[in-house]
């Protein structure tokens, strides 16, 4: 299993097979994992969604980007993407990488790209949510929020339970809108727990506590068990179904997103689309292994 997870996180860094993917378009599975490669398709999936009660974040697919022509057109596009929302009005918002935005170009430009962004999207009240990625890139982007905060409030963030910072992180930031998660890239042991227990353990202690004195919370998983934990944890404390939504990955345990939805909570999907599919599949496959049944379905079925 170990193996397994560095091998694909090896696959998902890997720049050569990244940039062949993208001239190859979505082939093996990645099709049933991502909605499309361009805004028309995927707000098409963002209706189907909407239309069973589920409401959706919008991620435009890309990270590490070292050009600045290639952040600015990922700019663009989430641009792009923002007036589509609007224009369709459909149930959504944006999720982003700051490392699309140029972040390891220049702080400040990645800086001017996200406040275009939180800036457009402000005008028509849609949230954006600033994804976290690996450990290096963390304070640089809580930075970026920081910033932004002092003038835009529809702006919130991810806290990833395996970093021994987290704790420190939802306290700081319990009055912003946040997405919990397990963490998805290969940390080391001196920043992150290593130990899938002990992950699982914070994820639930920092779910608890946002839900009892943050804003509002998204728990972010595809856990049966934090699912069914969380379902009794906020009936024995009458949290509001108002103040939290469960989250999952598009084309990830179908059946359970809709049947949450109609059991009343809210639910949201995370919708990525565009060409740049590899490294967010392959960390996928590093998750869950198992995630390769959507490969070999994806073959057969065509
Ligand atoms: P995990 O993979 O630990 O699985 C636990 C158990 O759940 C499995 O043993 C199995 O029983 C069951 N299970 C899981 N998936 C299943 C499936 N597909 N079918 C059947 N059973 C399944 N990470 C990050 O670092 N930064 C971020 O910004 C985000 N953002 C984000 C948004 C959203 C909406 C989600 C759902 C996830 C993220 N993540 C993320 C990824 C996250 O950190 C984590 O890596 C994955 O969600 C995998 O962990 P889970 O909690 O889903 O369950």
């Amino acid at each position: 299993m170990g193996l397994a997870k560095d091998f694909f996180i090896y696959l998902s860094q890997n720049k050569v097979l990244n940039s062949g993917a993208k001239r190859y378009g979505l082939k093996l599975g990645a099709k049933s994992v991502v909605a499309g490669t361009n805004v028309e398709e995927m707000i098409e999936s963002v209706k189907a969604l909407n239309i069973q009660g589920i409401s959706c974040t919008i991620d435009n697919l890309g990270e590490f980007v070292y050009e600045r022509e290639e952040a600015t057109k990922a700019k663009e596009q989430i641009l792009n993407v923002i007036e589509a929302i609007h224009e369709h009005q459909v149930d959504a918002h944006i999720s982003l990488k700051p490392t699309q935005l140029g972040l390891d170009i220049d702080y400040d430009f990645c800086f001017k790209n996200l406040k275009d962004i939180v800036e457009a999207a402000n005008r028509y009240n849609i949230f954006v949510n600033v994804d976290m990625e690996d450990y290096g890139h963390l304070q640089p982007s809580f930075d970026l929020i920081d910033e932004l905060s002092k003038s835009y409030n529809n702006i919130g963030t991810v806290i990833q339970a395996y970093f021994f910072r987290a704790e420190e992180d939802i306290e700081k930031y319990k009055n912003y809108r946040l997405r919990l998660v397990k963490g998805a890239y290969k940390e080391s042991s001196e920043v992150a727990y290593q130990d899938k227990q002990l992950i699982d353990q914070n994820f639930v202690r920092l779910i608890e506590y946002h839900l009892l004195h943050g804003k509002f919370t998204s728990i972010a998983t595809h856990d049966h068990n934090i699912i069914n934990h969380v379902k009794q944890f906020v009936k024995d404390n009458n949290i509001p179904l108002d103040k939290f939504e469960f989250q999952m990955l598009y084309g990830f345990r179908k059946d359970m997103q809709v049947q949450l939805a109609k059991e009343g909570f809210n639910f949201c999907t995370y919708v990525p689309f565009g060409d740049d599919w590899y490294g967010y599949f392959m960390r996928r496959l590093a998750e869950r292994p198992a995630n390769l049944q959507l490969v070999g379905k994806q073959v057969f079925n065509k």
